[in-house]
């Protein structure tokens, strides 16, 4: 394989969507959560080419051909991987070429990432077992905070008396040069000289991950509420951008899949009360305005979007804001209003039941903005009605889809009870008045919206080469979809088949290609890391990791280690099987040549191998 940069392939991932790039190319329909049409590469009538938003990976079950962005666009444009490289580098605007920086660049992020994980620790043990973070102690609790949740969130709490280098003192002991705390943006030099100081000190602080789990930042709250600002975060890294990190989003994945919308809410406090009162698909953003960056991380995971803001003056805007970036990327909302005056981590406490009442009611964003607009009106007062289509018209003329405009056109009209005509016809003129050059700007954008009723049914896929093989090759399959989802369990399946090979020689190579990529790194993601896949094992990758698992969305830590167990014990019947073929052809032969002694001790060893084929038979579908 070319030595790839590998940020470069990451980040062409990350701004531009797979479906995008292959709707460009085809026409895509929904497919449970998953996208299908017809393949590109083979003739066929019926759609066997899926698309998955989620993982970021397309598969064709007809030709068996699949992959990410770049075997697409190699694919596609009959080039190699180089060259779709540089096409699809040109497309998104990133550079390909290896900054005389770059290496160092990621020497820093991981020693920020160890940094991080020391801080942390550091900051967790002092507020649960230290004196000094006694006073934080009591302040989480007094706001409700549970035992479970500060070690869920590993909330800590970054104290500072007399000295103000606690931790810095700390991560000293570690081994951490001053130069390596102030670019983790731990430390602070309070006027430019002298003394480092912390950078949180007498804060409670919030560990915030990136989507992948990886602890790239804190926040941090003030125990005082007279101190400023309230809330403060690691200031920008080489591994923390505010605006293009979501709150939460690395446990509240699973949940956002399982339930089918996102929920975004505005503080870290609400997000943690939300998980306590079992509502664990929440994300928040850091006192940043959405950002297009998030909604993309959104959108892989799911269509809707359940907006939960503050009624605040901030909050009106922050959903305001919030609907119009989404809604442009064609992702469904709904808003939810919560009592006003209240956060969603006060509502909450007090309403532990409450969500499923508050999301029952939650409004669709384009009625909702409407209502929002005519809040104030008597509408029947003719003035009001008056100010009342003017205030629905910028409204309205938000809405991408010229259906979707007509419905709440319709609606709007009713409440003001005017001819829906004659409101379209206001938001035409506002919307031509706007672009002085005429012309269809939209053309193509934005995507055609997910249908609202949507998700339920997945379509049912036999595993890989349902073709040419039955359950066992189908468990061997299953095997390495898990294991390309929890990589970290690599080290132990490969212990436990040390004696034993798949059947097929290309899932076998996966498999050790999969053992050297994690032994190289630990926390590598191998669906990030397709390139350095052959296009054949890019095929057999994107099958299996397409397949659903129902243990790995269930979380249940039991329910995998039965499954990733059954696929053990079928591999090892498959090799048993093999042996003893080979051993019948063996005894064929020695029997042909009048070897009686050694025809004998094969006829022992085939004795053993039935005995042990049965006791392995018995235990992967239980004896009798
Ligand atoms: P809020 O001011 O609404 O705080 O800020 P909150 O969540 O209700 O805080 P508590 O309940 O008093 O603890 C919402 C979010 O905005 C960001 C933080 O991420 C916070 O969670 N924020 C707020 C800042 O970044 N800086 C600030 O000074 C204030
Ligand atoms: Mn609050």
């Amino acid at each position: 394989m070319p030595p790839v940069k590998q940020d470069a392939v990451q980040e062409i991932k990350d701004r531009l969507d797979l479906v995008d790039l292959v709707s460009e190319h085809l026409r895509l329909q929904k497919a449970g959560r998953d996208l299908k049409g017809l393949c590109p590469f083979h003739q066929e009538k019926t759609p066997s080419f899926y698309v998955s938003p989620e993982k970021q990976l397309w598969h064709c079950y007809g030709c068996q051909k699949g992959g990410d962005h770049f075997t697409f666009i190699q694919d596609i444009e009959h080039v190699d991987f180089k060259a779709a490289l540089r096409l699809l580098a040109d497309k998104t605007g990133v550079v390909l070429e290896e900054s005389p920086g770059a290496g160092r660049q990621r020497e820093l992020k991981r020693t920020i990432q160890r940094l991080n994980l020391l801080a942390a620790q550091y900051f967790h043990h002092i507020l649960l077992e230290n004196q000094a973070g006694q006073r934080a102690l009591i302040q989480l609790e007094s706001r409700g905070v549970t035992r479970a949740s500060m070690t869920e969130f590993q909330l800590g709490f970054a104290p500072a008396g007399q000295r103000k280098d606690n931790l810095a003192r700390f991560l000293r002991k570690h081994g951490v040069s001053d130069g390596e705390l102030l670019e983790a943006g731990l430390a602070i030099r309070p006027d430019g000289g002298g003394e480092l100081w912390d950078r949180f000190r007498q804060r409670i602080i919030i560990p915030i991950h990136d989507e992948h789990g990886e602890l790239v930042a804190f926040g941090g709250r003030v125990i005082d509420d007279t101190n400023q600002p309230k809330y403060l975060n690691t200031s920008q890294t080489a591994l923390y951008d505010k605006g293009r990190t979501l709150f939460n989003l690395h446990r509240a994945r699973k949940p956002i899949h399982e339930m089918k919308h996102a929920v975004l809410m505005e503080g870290y406090f609400d997000a943690i009360t939300a998980w306590q009162a079992n509502v664990t698909n929440v994300v928040t953003t850091s006192g940043t305005a959405l950002s297009e960056h998030q909604v993309r991380l959104l959108k892989r995971e799911t269509q809707e979007l359940v907006l939960a803001f503050d009624r605040d003056d901030a909050g009106l805007n922050a959903t305001q804001r919030a609907i119009e970036l989404a809604s442009r990327s064609g992702i469904y909302i709904k808003v939810v209003r919560v009592p006003q005056g209240k956060d969603p981590d006060d509502y909450l406490r007090a309403n532990p039941d409450g969500w499923a009442n508050l999301r029952e009611h939650a409004l669709p964003e384009w009625e909702y903005l409407l209502r929002q607009a005519l809040g104030n009106l008597d509408l029947t007062d003719a003035g009001d009605r008056r100010r009342g289509a003017e205030l629905v018209i910028p409204v309205l003329a938000k809405i991408p889809e010229a259906s979707v405009l007509e419905i709440y056109a319709q609606q709007a009209a009713g409440w003001l009870r005017i001819e829906p005509a004659a409101l379209l016809r206001d938001v035409q003129a506002l919307k031509s008045g706007r672009s002085p050059h005429p012309g269809p700007p939209r053309e193509g954008h934005p995507p055609p919206r997910p249908s609202p009723a949507r998700g339920e049914g997945d379509h049912v896929r036999s595993g890989v080469g349902a073709s040419n093989g039955g359950a066992f090759q189908k468990d061997e399959g299953y095997l390495l979809g898990l294991l390309i989802e929890r990589p970290d369990l690599l080290a132990e399946v490969a212990g436990e088949l040390r004696e034993v090979n798949f059947s097929t020689p290309a899932y076998e190579q996966v498999f050790v290609r999969l053992q050297q990529m994690v032994e190289g790194d630990a926390t590598a993601r191998p669906t990030d890391r397709l390139s350095e896949f052959t296009p054949d094992e890019q095929g057999l990758i994107s099958a299996v990791a397409m397949t659903r698992y129902p243990e790995l969305d269930s979380g249940s830590e039991a329910a995998l280690r039965q499954s990733l167990e059954q696929c053990l014990q079928t591999l090892k019947i498959n090799a048993s099987q093999r042996r003893l073929k080979a051993l019948v052809a063996e005894m064929r032969a020695v029997r042909a040549s009048g070897d009686e002694s050694r025809l004998v001790s094969l006829m022992q060893e085939n004795d053993r191998l039935a005995r042990e084929l049965d006791a392995l038979k018995a235990v992967r579908y239980g004896s009798g």
